[in-house]
């Protein structure tokens, strides 16, 4: 029987690894017996992209991945871009990083991944707003390799069910309170997702190379959901545009992509070696009778201004320097993620588009 509120739901997804395309498809399968008219689309490929009928039948969705305790920077530019408003529902799943502990499914960390579209999305004049997060496989996988089929199986099933009931929920209003439990922590945890929004993700977009397995087929190209990879030297390279979805690095058939934890690591501690020296022998003396909070903040900034400008100097005579085999061979041995237990990660079933 067709929902007396509701005649059409519109979800939208971001997703790197399919963790956030198979909530929305959970979602829209539950209730498709309920409401006549259910669109879905990849904000990243659908060129037709219907935006809500301006009506109070109508709700939104939007589901994504958490990245740095925020939305990835592709869906916060699309709720920014979002229409107008007509006083609809609107919903808004973030997928986090679950795993499973023994017999335990552990959670991930929102911080402001729900709050914030949320906010935007007030503003735009969408009402009621419903927040769920749904902790799918963690899909970081340059911080540790892929979770074991079993085990993601087990972990897809667990929460496959939880978003089924979320969607019940709804359609039938009922009111769930569950998010407002990761309220306090979300809240100390927010500055780390400003740093990570304004700094950190320009770093980690400069931590992948195509290592020596590459044959230059260029599928991480085709597939890159911002155009993040360019072909510099016959080789991919990664821009600042990447928001480490790490869908290529899932894609990849000679799983080629590494990260080169070591190398990094050792040109880390050079620029950290640099930037203390600088701080504590040129700047601090400079500095008389500052507080301790602001040492801390000036030093802070300091290391970053020093850093990462030597380290993406570094990250691009890299990769010209690994058109040499020898030299591209050293990189990847220096990669974890080119030992064979490092696993890849990706949504194990395919749902349609
Ligand atoms: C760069 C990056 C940052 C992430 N940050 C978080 C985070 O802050 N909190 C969290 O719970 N999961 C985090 N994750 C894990 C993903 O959000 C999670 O695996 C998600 O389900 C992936 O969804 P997708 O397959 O739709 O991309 C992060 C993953 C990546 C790659
Ligand atoms: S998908 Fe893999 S093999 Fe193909 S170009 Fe990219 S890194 Fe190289
Ligand atoms: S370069 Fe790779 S990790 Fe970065 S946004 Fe594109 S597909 Fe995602």
């Amino acid at each position: 029987m067709s929902n007396p509120v509701f005649k059409s739901i519109y979800i939208y997804y971001f997703s790197g690894t399919g963790n956030a395309k198979a909530v929305a498809h959970w979602i829209a399968d539950e209730i498709r017996d309920d409401i006549p008219n259910i669109y879905i689309y990849n904000i990243d490929k659908d060129r037709d992209i219907h935006l809500p009928h301006p009506g109070k039948k109508s709700m939104i969705g939007i589901c994504y991945p958490t990245h740095g305790f925020n939305a990835p920077p592709i869906v916060l530019k699309f709720i920014s871009a979002l229409q107008k408003g007509h006083n609809q529902q609107a919903f808004l799943v973030n997928t986090r990083a679950g795993m499973k502990m023994w017999k335990f499914f552990t959670y991930g960390l929102s911080g402001i991944a729900l709050w914030l579209p949320s906010f935007i999305l007030l503003l735009k004049n969408y009402k009621r707003i419903r927040i769920r997060s749904i902790d799918l496989p963690s899909n970081w996988i340059a911080f540790h390799p892929g979770i074991k089929k079993s085990v993601v199986k087990s972990i897809v099933n667990n929460w496959e069910k939880v978003s089924r009931k979320f969607a019940k929920k709804l359609l039938s209003g009922e009111k769930s309170y569950r998010s407002l439990l990761d309220l306090p922590f979300d809240i100390l945890i927010s500055p780390i997702a400003v740093v990570y929004y304004l700094i950190g993700r320009f770093f980690l977009a400069k931590t992948y190379i195509a290592g020596n397995k590459c044959t230059q087929c260029d599928l991480c190209i085709k597939n890159c959901p911002v155009g993040a990879i360019r072909k510099i030297n016959d080789r991919p390279f990664w821009t600042y545009k990447c928001e480490s979805c790490m869908r290529c690095l899932n894609l990849c058939p000679q799983k080629a992509i590494e990260v080169p934890h070591l190398y990094i690591g050792l040109i880390l501690l050079g620029t950290s070696l640099l930037s203390n020296y600088a701080f504590s022998e040129i700047i601090l003396p400079n500095l008389d009778n500052i507080e301790l909070l602001w040492q801390k903040i000036v030093s802070f900034l300091v290391w970053n201004m020093i850093s990462l400008p030597i380290y993406f100097l570094v990250y691009k005579i890299t990769h010209h320097l690994m058109a040499i085999k020898i030299i591209s061979n050293i990189i990847t041995w220096l990669s974890l993620t080119h030992l064979k237990f490092w696993r890849r990660y990706k949504f194990p079933i395919k749902n349609k588009d």
